[in-house]
């Protein structure tokens, strides 16, 4: 049984890993999309998992460890399970970036950085997200964006998003 310390890719996780080392030359190649599909599967990319990684592509601990503090798209913290990051750059600050973070904070009774005792949700700040056009914006674990954002709408998604059993 794999446990945080020991990671483990599932079956389908595996699978997934072999499908994309079809598309590349070389394993090394493939670091970007398998630590992408590692911290979808573990939550984060943290020593643990980069270690396990390194040995699944049998490539040098280091190399992993760099490519994963290079790129800010990669957790080193165990985060919640639904990561808002709120960008608080000029578009988005000055339509109202402030008061999306304050409502999210007050909400959740978290500050910026850390995470519900749940482990639901963690609140960040992130920069330009390239999204001006429909500041103020959020996006949520990294791949799905929230715009136009009024305290309402931002609190609608908490309480969507708190509510899912998934
Ligand atoms: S300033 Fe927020 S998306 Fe560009």
């Amino acid at each position: 049984m794999p446990t945080p310390e020991e990671p483990k890719f599932s079956e389908a996780a595996l699978k997934e890993y072999q499908e994309v080392l079809t598309h590349y030359p070389t394993r090394r190649a493939a670091l970007l999309p398998t630590l992408w599909i590692a911290q979808r599967e573990f939550g984060w990319a943290g020593e643990p998992v980069q270690r396990y990684v390194a040995e699944l592509m049998e490539l040098p601990l280091s190399h992993v460890r760099a490519v994963v503090t290079f790129y800010p798209m990669f957790q080193q913290e165990h985060v919640g399970k639904y990561l808002l990051d709120v960008c608080t750059n000029l578009s988005c600050r000055l339509r109202g970036a402030d008061r999306i973070v304050d409502c999210i904070r007050r909400r959740l009774k978290i500050e910026v950085g850390q995470t519900t005792s749940d482990g639901k949700f963690t609140l960040a700040t992130a920069e330009c997200l390239a999204s001006c056009g429909t500041a103020p914006m959020l996006q949520l674990n990294q791949d799905r964006y929230y715009e136009n954002l009024t305290e309402e709408t931002t609190l609608k998604l908490i309480e969507e998003l708190a509510s899912r059993d998934d």
